[in-house]
């Protein structure tokens, strides 16, 4: 029975994970499925490959009104992942998220449910909520005026000064969001279309998301790297491993193969493998023979987010989310990343392994994938008129993400 057959669209969809499903035994499958095509590459020397290279404008990188244009239609009015549940596990937790342009107030109310709201107060528009944290209520620093957790206006001082101003006109302005299998997605405009994540991801790549039993998942370690680039520079890294054995000979480079790949496509999204060195053992023997894998691949969430599906030496797995955001100068972006533990780690593992895989990670995208990004977007404002970047067939994923882009960005005018 393939993956797809068995998770349609309507146990997808479900609001609570159906258990009847055994979602490790689907992991284990998907992993492996990966793996055995990745395998075939390294015995075959070859790659996944699209039709042809790519050319691409400078202008992508480099003007404002194309930068201002993707901030709205990309990170604004599509759905943008916020969070994952594990970083607001429990009612009454808060969780602040500014990377899209309006600040938004993630909270979890009494039952459980997760609500968004512009982090904004509704008396004179003061930010309500200035640090993550748990809280019952939500009093705004400037006059007093305090919100639960569903929003709803519930104490205001000096009530007699705003007679005529019902509370019920003044709970708090929410944002359409989801939460499914363990990703929280807002659409950041008020009075949005609500988010249907599986049809937003299409059910293919919902599937594969939803092996992975996010929900559980435990976050470890948050860090921040301001680049000084456009944040397709620095995402673009994310998207191939042509650069692994030149850019990080002594990092990555020495861990994963350069220029093999396995690539799945799903519409704007993708899941994609590089050869892990453990795999090269695989390549000279019987596939009777293999180990079981926790190796899942990079998945793609269009347009800003990789969660990579990885072992630490000792086996144990961990989840890499990364993701980048566009500041307000075409040339600047942000990079969140974050480093989880999957949920069926023990309660009592060591910490340290996963917190050292993060500083591991995070050094290696600071000091060698967003220092080439940051001299290459400089450069791109010196390129002689006509000059164009080229994608090569090898580097397919980018291609797709770029195509998508543009796409979205044409129906849009
Ligand atoms: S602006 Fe929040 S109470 Fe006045
Ligand atoms: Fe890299």
């Amino acid at each position: 029975m393939t993956i797809e057959n068995k998770l349609d669209s309507a146990v997808l969809k479900s609001a609570k994970r159906d258990d009847s499903v055994d979602w490790q035994a689907l992991k284990l499958q998907s992993h492996s499925e990966l793996r055995r095509r990745t395998v075939e590459h390294i015995r075959n020397g070859t790659t996944d490959l699209s039709d042809g290279p790519m050319l691409i404008a400078t202008t992508a990188y480099t003007d404002h009104a194309r930068h201002e244009h993707e901030r709205r239609v990309l990170f604004q009015e599509r759905p943008i992942l916020a969070a994952l549940s594990g970083d607001i596990p429990n009612p009454g937790d808060t969780f602040l998220f500014d990377e899209v342009g309006p600040p938004i107030l993630l909270t979890r109310n009494k039952q459980g449910e997760v609500n968004a709201f512009l982090n904004m107060c509704t008396h004179r528009a003061a930010k309500l909520v200035t640090e993550c944290g748990k809280k019952n209520r939500m009093s705004c620093k400037f006059h007093g005026w305090t919100f639960d957790l569903d929003g709803n206006l519930v104490g205001r001082p000096g009530e007699e000064g705003f007679c005529g101003i019902n509370k019920e006109d003044r709970k708090l302005i929410s944002l359409p969001v989801t939460e499914w299998h363990g990703l929280i997605f807002v659409r950041a405009v008020p009075g949005g279309e609500p988010i249907d994540v599986v049809d937003h991801l299409g059910t293919g790549f919902a599937a594969e998301l939803a092996h992975l039993e996010l929900e559980k998942a435990r976050p470890m370690k948050t860090s921040r790297i301001n680049v000084e680039a456009n944040w397709k520079y620095a995402m673009d890294t994310y998207g191939e491993g042509y650069h692994f054995a030149t850019l990080h000979p002594s990092s990555i480079g020495a861990l994963a193969m350069s220029n093999i790949m396995s690539y799945s496509n799903y519409g704007p999204n993708h899941r994609m493998a590089m050869p892990r060195a453990d795999f090269l053992d695989c390549a000279d023997t019987p596939e009777s023979e293999w180990p079981p894998t926790s190796y899942g691949g990079l998945y793609y969430i269009f347009p800003n987010t990789v969660i990579n599906c990885n072992t630490m030496a000792n086996g144990e797995q961990f989840y890499g989310l990364s993701r980048l955001f566009p500041l307000e100068e075409v040339g600047r972006a942000t990079s969140l990343l974050t480093t989880y533990k999957p949920g069926h780690m023990a309660e009592d593992a060591d910490p340290t392994l996963w917190t050292n895989m993060h500083d591991f990670i995070h050094k290696v995208v600071e000091t060698e994938d967003y220092s080439v990004s940051r001299e290459g977007q400089a450069n791109m404002k010196y390129a002689p008129k006509g000059f164009q970047p080229v994608l090569g067939a090898n580097e397919l994923a980018l291609q797709n993400i770029h195509r998508h882009i543009q796409a979205l960005l044409e129906a849009d005018k």
